[in-house]
């Protein structure tokens, strides 16, 4: 037997002894999803823990819908596989319920049903991206968008919006972050975690100003149907039309038909992105389980009563939750207009004493909060902009109302 002769000089660190790859290492777990694990963790010990973390309506699925899935198990065809991209009559129907509710026309040949929102990003970001490419991510942003940039090789660059803009970015802001390494920005309206809804002359403005500069925008549009009041969703292609060859829209049916669990999302993109992005995915998870796509068709293809009567009770917990977080000295709320999370500053609180603890940073009181009042919310560090902490307020009325005071009674507390 002769030796190998090694071809290049060996590499400090053998792989065998990396066990985890730098770019799977770098990522942090889902600070939402772990505050709610904790929350659901200490409530199953027993603890009257009142959960503001999780992003999911409290509703069940409609029962139609849960019918169609119950149909769909016991059909043989769908006991296979069938097309990684989706169902072809799921895809029609999406193109359908796209240009009913946004207005935007598009071919079934432009979607690519995947397993939630989350992997349409995932995939969409890795379908666009090269080593290097920067993304323009607005902050606050949902945590998962940095983390699927950088495992797409691509880098977030933050640009930062307060309350005192209703956390709305403005073209300056964008202009001034754009470089020659920009390749896309990403644009979510209704936004979570801050609520916030951009008019229709805004997102004009901000569609224009991207395909001007030959920028693609990837827009979440997922919380399209909870928005309150005189607040107007649009959908940025159908205002900026000339966008449409670089754009890609990521939407789903968790939001809006209560659907969390059943992992079903979808991108709308030119036909050689989602081709690309449809090869992935033949690799990846190949198609999306067919009960779960068998919902998501009665889900699009039926009326929107479900969402409506949602959309009452979050109006009417958001304008609760609102009023209840700004009658606390030190807590600033602006209104949120769409989603359902409200996204306080506590700026004023930090560093202030509260039962012998001087919490300094929004986590150190999101901690505090949790073990003295048994309330569970998410530090705004979660989101890029420390000194907040965002509140869904996708919970029961009475729940809501008993988490708040107890928030109240503890930061009553607070002094210097
Ligand atoms: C802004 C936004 N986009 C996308 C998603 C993804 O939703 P899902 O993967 O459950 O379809 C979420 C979920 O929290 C979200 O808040």
């Amino acid at each position: 037997m002769t030796a190998a002769t090694p071809s290049a000089t060996p590499p400090a660190q053998p792989p065998t002894d990396r066990r985890i790859s730098a770019r799977v290492g770098a990522i942090s777990e889902s600070a939402t999803l772990a505050v709610d694990a904790k929350a659901k963790a200490l409530k199953a010990a027993g603890r009257p823990v009142i959960g503001f973390g999780a992003g999911e309506p409290d509703f069940p699925t409609p029962d139609y819908i849960v019918e169609a899935a119950v149909a769909a198990a016991r059909e043989p065809r769908f006991h296979r596989y069938t097309p990684a991209g989706g169902l072809p009559e799921l895809k029609s129907a999406i193109a359908e319920k796209t240009l009913r509710d946004s207005g935007y026309r598009v071919e079934p040949s432009q979607i690519l049903v995947t397993n939630g929102g989350k992997q349409a990003i995932y995939q969409a970001f890795a379908t666009l991206l090269d080593e290097g490419d920067e993304v323009i991510v607005p902050a606050p942003y949902w945590t998962t968008y940095p983390e699927s940039i950088r495992l797409a090789g691509g880098v977030p660059v933050e640009v930062t919006a307060d309350e005192t803009t209703g956390y709305r970015v403005s073209v300056e802001q964008l202009e001034a972050a754009r470089t020659a390494r920009t390749k896309v920005v990403l644009f979510v309206s209704p936004s979570n975690p801050t609520g916030a809804v951009y008019p229709r002359e805004q997102v004009e403005a901000i569609g224009t100003w991207a395909a001007q500069h030959g920028l693609w925008v990837l827009t979440d549009e997922i919380y399209e149907h909870l928005v309150y009041g005189d607040a107007e969703f649009t959908s940025l292609p159908v205002a900026v039309p000339e966008i449409a060859d670089r754009c890609v829209v990521v939407n789903g049916v968790a939001k809006t038909y209560a659907m969390t669990g059943w992992r079903v999302g979808w991108i709308i993109g030119p036909q050689d992105v989602v081709k690309a992005a449809t090869n992935l995915q033949s690799h990846a998870t190949s198609n999306v389980s067919n009960v779960s796509q068998a919902a998501a068709l009665a889900a699009v293809s039926g009326g929107l009563d479900a969402v409506a009567e949602m959309r009452t009770a979050f109006d009417r917990r958001r304008r609760t939750i609102v009023r209840m977080l700004n009658e606390i000295d030190g807590v600033l709320c602006p209104e949120p207009e769409g989603a359902f999370y409200a996204y306080p500053s506590v700026k004023a609180l930090l560093g202030k004493e509260i039962r012998g603890r001087r919490p300094a940073t929004s986590v150190e009181l999101a901690a505090l909060i949790l073990e003295e009042a048994e309330v569970a919310v998410v530090p705004g560090e979660a989101f890029g902009t420390p000194g907040y902490l965002r509140l869904s307020y996708a919970l029961g009325d009475e729940d809501l109302a008993e988490g708040v005071s107890r928030l109240q009674q503890l930061l009553a507390e607070a002094r210097d």
